[in-house]
């Protein structure tokens, strides 16, 4: 019987979902400003090198994908001090409403954290606020940059 248990995994571990999490990511913010796939992919791929700064996360029931979240170092040009960031957090339609997605951006958060790092940030449109403040982050500020971002936080305790 196949297994329809939804694990989180580090995508170094998952490697065979690597095209999977970069389509995704690609066609939700990058292909609508114009950037080739391959320009998500390259940052994909500095994920999966050895003591990288950076970190993929994906959602997988077996070899179905489910979902996808980041740690990155910089997400926000006009936050240049800031780091690090979780970052392209997306779920599968047919999986939303599951708590997948707070489950990995939780997970994504507390792996940035684990790093040493005092708090970790993220930024967003201000229709996913009520998202972000149900799993604990802190709005810091409104209205960053041309998109109106929401910046968030979430501090080591
Ligand atoms: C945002 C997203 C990751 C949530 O994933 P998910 O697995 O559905 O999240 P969860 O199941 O953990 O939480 C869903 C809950 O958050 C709520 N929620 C989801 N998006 C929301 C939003 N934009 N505003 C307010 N609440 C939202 C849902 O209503 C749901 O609440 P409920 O449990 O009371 O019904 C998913 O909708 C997605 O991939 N969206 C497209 C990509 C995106 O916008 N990513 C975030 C970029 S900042």
């Amino acid at each position: 019987m196949t297994d329809r248990t939804i694990v989180v995994s580090d995508l170094r571990d998952a490697p065979h979902f690597f095209g999977t999490v970069a389509n995704r990511i690609w066609r939700s913010w990058w292909e609508p400003r114009g950037f080739p796939l391959s320009h998500i992919t390259g940052l994909l791929e500095e994920s999966l090198a050895d003591g990288a700064e950076s970190l993929c996360l994906v959602a997988h029931a077996g070899d179905r994908f489910v979902g996808t979240a980041s740690v990155i170092a910089s997400d926000l040009e006009e936050r240049p001090n800031l780091t690090p960031w979780v970052a392209a957090v997306w779920v599968d339609p047919p999986f939303r409403g599951l708590g997948i997605g707070g489950d990995i951006v939780l997970k994504a958060a507390c792996a940035a954290l684990d790093t040493g790092a005092g708090a970790v940030h993220l930024c967003a449109l201000p229709g996913k606020r009520a998202f972000y403040e149900r799993l604990g982050w802190r709005l810091d500020e409104k209205d960053v940059g041309a998109d109106r971002l929401e910046v968030f936080s979430m501090h080591r305790t």
